[in-house]
């Protein structure tokens, strides 16, 4: 019994090294159900839309799959992908387009599905570039929102949590490309040096 939760633990755990530390911060069943409710109230808004869902690579790919699957009626999905964070904790503040849609979206009801929104500078910088395409509808998801760490003047249409300023990682968000695959949402620790312990 014992050791069948010991290997639970582990398995819900992936991949965390020496030095760091994983804490649950949202789990993974507040996480699905907060998903539910954010899909029903985007499918009451738009309720005969094809929603077109714009994913942005890679930390919105478990939240886009999720919702997807929530959301009834028509749904057809592209992704596009923008310079990011790469090994660090700390944002550059510059923002590049790496990958562009693959189809136009004149006309269409477009939801932005973002996994967490920080400074907003990069969605301040894909509201820019969508909005000159003309969609019929541009709204924006987000599954997390840092608010106190806002620099651009940007809000989403549709946030899951409001979480408070410490680096996160899981269900899709990572670190240095690692735990993307954590089930739950966790805040990353790192151990202090020279704490004596080895
Ligand atoms: P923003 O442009 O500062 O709003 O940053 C948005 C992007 O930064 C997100 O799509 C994430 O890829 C990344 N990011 C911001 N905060 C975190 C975090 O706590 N964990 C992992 N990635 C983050």
């Amino acid at each position: 019994m014992a050791s069948e939760r010991k290997r639970t633990a582990l398995k819900s755990r992936p991949g965390v090294r020496p030095g760091e530390s994983v804490r649950v911060l949202i789990s993974r069943a507040r996480v699905r159900q907060r998903v539910r409710q954010m899909a029903r109230q985007i499918r009451r808004d738009f309720p005969h839309d094809t929603l077109h869902l714009v994913g942005v690579l890679k930390g919105s790919v478990l939240f886009l799959a999720d919702l997807a699957r929530e959301l009834g009626g028509e749904v057809s999905f592209d992704f596009l992908s923008v310079s990011s964070y790469g090994k660090g904790t700390n944002s550059t503040g510059e923002v590049k387009l790496i990958k562009d849609l693959d189809v136009g979206i004149e006309g269409r009801t477009v939801l932005v599905v973002e996994d967490i929104l920080d400074t907003g500078l990069t969605l301040k910088y894909l509201l820019r570039l969508f909005e000159e395409r003309q969609p019929k509808h541009l709204r924006v998801v987000v599954l997390l929102d840092k608010s106190e760490r806002r620099v651009a003047d940007v809000r989403a249409d549709y946030t899951g949590f409001t979480i408070p300023n410490e680096f996160v990682v899981g269900y899709g968000l990572d670190y240095d490309e690692r735990y993307r695959n954590l089930a739950d949402v966790c805040i990353l620790q790192f151990a202090q040096h020279g704490s004596g312990k080895k």
